[in-house]
């Protein structure tokens, strides 16, 4: 390792060495849950250099970038702060190509954005890719979208403007066509190895047994007969994506690599998609093993040495007793991703102002742990990926709702099929065994924006406006890095046409759009519905920016409701209290002064608004239909 860093000044070699003193006993500890100790050892010193080439790679070429991680390590809490705001875009569907992503800066600026999510960008293969989440090759960006070196200078610019790159790390599959992939096809025992394959369906069958399925629709079961190879290969989501065996220490030291090599072009989150799937156990799920959190550690300890301004974002949309795990639970606190979807907010989101009540939310939010005070939720109400109901059954039945049911109506409401419901959703996925019926959708046509505007509903039109902006109160004022699904800035509704492109194989694409600018060429107009929600979303996030108490450090707590229509929830904060209150109903509903007095916001003020609201006769405050407040009291 001392020649790696030779011709580094001393001062940066201590600096080095006191990121090792603090972090690797982690890499250690990772590396020594999964292997046995002399695989461990070996690998240890593999990953030991790789940091060290990295962090004098990053000294030497991109000097920002050194920076950037003396700024971090200096405030370690940046991606708490309220001033985070999360915008994630196809870069081709958002702005044409790399290029074009960064002629928009100043539209994302506008808005307030300081974290860019953009879609898999790395090379997929070529026909049906899963929206690029089948990668042929991790090193190079998909052509038509630019090259490594525009991916590094869009980095820089977005860096530049107070915006973080967010990247996807697709690490449980490769493409089919991935030279590993291809290269285990052609007998070469090395990459065989890359792999998990079966000669026969025993063991396919003993698994599937106990595996859920994914796309059972589109892609049933999770293994595919590769007649090159004259063997059953894992592929838990499409056929042509295969799953690595992360129990190879190969394996773990591409990942390796490959996270080192985003973080130097100028990556800052890295979103770990699929994490959940990385470990198969016979008799499991194979979600969520206890091994996932180990490699977890070590790759994020990794990077902790050697590019620390970069951090890990969890993409597990799994029950909360799980989902608690990726943020640092037990032995893994403070050690594995710093970021995590909040699932189990958006379902409730969208079924509170399905029913107009807010028993079920309540009750399912409020008994979920919170989130540990180094981490952060990611929360938001929509994102490229279909709606599955993750309601639970207890938490159902706590309620007195039959958990299937509501999961039932839930689809059928934003499927439209329920009489009342306006909402224009697909259903993703039917699964004829259990009965199970995601849904896709753009926020607008779940929320009934499309309906009124073809029905040219002003009345409609309102309401759905109306309810988008509630939604979107939640989730700013949730606390966290609230993530935006581009066009919904914007109430852009669904793409009719989505099955007409190539590669458009499952209906995700309905709520994938091109983002339409001649939407986005209205939003100076108050009058638009373009123009109102775009000014109505900037706002909430210009407010949250300016409130402390909405940094993620501190939890959300959901109060008992004291009306059924009203969603409390409540941040103590040591600057003050904060308490939200969401009306999910198309009615004005009390708070009771009560209430307020208690809880130390009897006269605080909204910081929506800027004023102390108004009471009723009786002293209650009275929300409007979907109306929000955000009471900001002082301590
Ligand atoms: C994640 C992505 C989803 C993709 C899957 C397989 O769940 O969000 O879009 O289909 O991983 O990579």
């Amino acid at each position: 390792m001392a020649d790696v860093l030779a011709g580094l000044s001393a001062e940066r070699v201590e600096t080095f060495a006191l990121r090792l003193d603090r972090w690797w006993p982690d890499v250690r500890g990772g590396l020594a849950a999964v292997h046995d100790p002399g695989t461990a050892a070996a690998l240890e010193q593999r990953l030991l250099r790789l940091a060290a080439t990295a962090y004098r790679d990053r000294v030497v070429e991109t000097p920002d970038l050194a920076r950037l991680d003396v700024a971090r390590t200096l405030e370690p809490d940046w991606f708490q702060s309220p001033r985070m705001l999360g915008y994630a875009a196809y870069a081709d569907r958002f702005a044409g190509d790399l290029a074009g992503v960064r002629e928009r800066i100043p539209y994302l600026r506008e808005l307030g954005v300081t974290y860019l999510h953009l879609m898999p960008l790395l090379r997929p293969r070529e026909g049906p890719n899963d929206g690029g989440y089948a990668v042929a090759d991790y090193r190079s960006v998909r052509p038509d979208l630019g090259t490594m070196d525009d991916l590094r200078d869009l980095a820089a610019a977005l860096r530049e403007a107070g915006i973080s790159l967010v990247l996807d790390l697709v690490l449980n599959h490769v493409a089919r066509e991935h030279p590993w992939a291809a290269a285990a096809r052609a007998g070469d025992e090395r990459y065989r190895g890359y792999f998990l394959t079966f000669e026969d369906r025993a063991l396919p069958d003993a698994y599937e047994a106990t595996l859920p399925e994914v796309f059972p629709g589109t892609a049933p079961g999770s293994f595919t007969f590769e007649p090159e190879l004259g063997r059953w290969v894992w592929t838990t989501f499409n056929t042509y994506q295969w799953d690595v065996d992360w129990s190879n220490p190969e394996v773990l030291a591409e990942y390796a690599e490959l996270v080192l090599l985003l973080a130097g072009a100028g990556v800052e989150v890295l979103r770990l998609d699929a994490i959940a799937f990385l470990w198969k156990r016979m008799g499991t799920t194979c979600q969520n093993q206890p091994e996932v959190h180990a490699i977890t550690q070590a790759l994020r300890a990794l990077v902790r040495v050697a590019c620390p301004a970069t951090i890990f974002k969890a993409e597990a949309i799994v029950g909360p007793a799980d989902l608690l795990h990726y943020l640092g639970r037990g032995a893994h606190h403070g050690k594995v991703s710093d970021l995590a979807y909040h699932n189990s907010l958006m379902v409730q989101v969208w079924s509170m102002l399905a029913e107009g009540q807010v028993r079920l939310a309540a009750r399912a939010l409020g008994q979920l742990p919170p989130a540990p005070a180094s981490a952060a939720w990611v929360t938001y109400l929509r994102c490229h990926d279909d709606i599955g109901w993750a309601v639970d059954d207890a938490d159902a039945a706590a309620v007195g709702l039959d958990g299937h049911a509501h999961r039932a109506f839930l689809t059928d409401w934003y499927t439209g099929a329920f009489p009342t419901s306006t909402a224009r959703g697909l259903v993703f996925q039917e699964n004829a065994a259990t009965g199970d019926r995601r849904v896709s959708g753009t926020a607008a046509a779940l929320a009934g924006l499309d309906a009124a505007l073809e029905a040219g509903d002003s009345r409609e039109v309102d309401a759905a406006v109306a309810r988008l902006l509630l939604a979107h109160a939640v989730v700013l004022g949730w606390g966290g890095v609230p993530v935006l699904w581009s066009g919904d800035e914007l109430g852009q509704g669904d793409d009719a046409d989505w099955w007409r492109e190539p590669g458009h194989d499952d209906n995700r694409w309905v709520h994938r759009p091109r983002l339409r600018w001649d939407l986005a060429a209205q939003r100076h107009d108050p009058t638009s519905v373009p123009g109102r929600l775009f000014a109505g979303v900037a706002h909430l996030a210009a407010v949250r920016a300016a409130t402390a108490h909405l940094h993620a450090s501190v939890p959300a707590e959901v109060l008992g409701p004291s009306d059924p229509g009203v969603l409390p929830v409540l941040r103590r904060h040591p600057v003050g209290p904060f308490l939200g209150l969401y009306n999910v109903t198309r009615e004005w509903r009390p708070w009771p002064a009560h209430r307020l007095e208690e809880l130390g916001v009897g006269a605080a003020v909204d910081a929506l608004t800027g004023r102390v609201p108004e009471r009723g006769g009786d002293g209650d405050l009275w929300l409007p239909p979907h109306g929000a407040v955000w009471l900001v009291g002082e301590a």
